[in-house]
């Protein structure tokens, strides 16, 4: 299972790649946003990105037309051989979808809230599709049953696009996605530090730490 860092933050990616387990980032307008006022371009911080890990980086299209979306995608990839094209699952996104893959640039369908979306985000050839799960949960709709689904699907037709769960808001998540073979998680850092913690781990190091003191006397 891969794992994903999900924000714009330089530092915590730097942070989340020493750690040895990071395969790759992702990123939306909103997290771009975060980082603006810090004085750095959106340009500046996806190279700062790609030079920090070496996998799929994932940058938004915001063009909603099919030119726009083509126009910023090829701009996007150009950028560096990782870059991962973000489109909304959205006819005119699709649309942009199969056409970049003829032309090898490698797509993340999201804003993904129903299975169906999926379907035709692999039917057009997604690298990816970003099913939001946190949201969905947001309005009382089961955001990971949208994932079991959605990798059913993909097992039944064999389908290459892999199923990058996102919107992950705690630990949890990250089991049921483990549990359910989805291919990827991408989860903010908070989430990447959690899934360390148990209370029992703290208690056992400092009982060890405790009782080496005797031994060392
Ligand atoms: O990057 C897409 C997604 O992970 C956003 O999550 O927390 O804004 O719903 P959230």
């Amino acid at each position: 299972m891969k794992f994903f860092i999900d924000t714009a933050n330089v530092d915590e990616i730097r942070e989340a790649a020493s750690l040895g387990l990071l395969d790759g980032v992702t990123t939306n307008p909103t997290l771009m946003a975060k980082e603006a006022d810090k004085g750095k371009t959106f340009r500046q911080i996806l190279e700062e990105i790609c030079e920090l890990v070496d996998g799929p980086i994932s940058a938004e299209a915001v063009s909603l037309d099919f030119e726009g979306i083509m126009r910023e995608a090829r701009e996007l990839a150009a950028i560096h051989k990782n870059i991962v094209v973000k489109i909304p699952a959205i006819p005119e996104g699709l649309k942009a979808v199969k056409a970049l893959k003829e032309e090898g640039i490698r797509t993340n369908v999201t804003l993904i809230f129903s299975p169906t979306q999926a379907l035709m985000a692999a039917k057009a050839g997604a690298t990816f599709v970003s099913p939001f799960v946190g949201r969905l949960d947001d309005v009382s709709s089961g955001g990971m049953d949208m994932v079991a689904q959605i990798v059913r699907i993909f097992e039944n037709y064999r389908f290459e696009t892999e199923v990058l769960v996102a919107s992950v808001r705690h630990p949890m998540h990250v089991l049921d996605a483990a549990l359910m073979g989805a291919h990827v998680v991408t989860m903010p850092y908070k989430v990447l530090m959690q899934l360390f913690k148990h209370p029992l781990t703290d208690v056992g190091i400092e009982r060890f730490l405790k009782d080496w003191e005797k031994v060392k006397k």
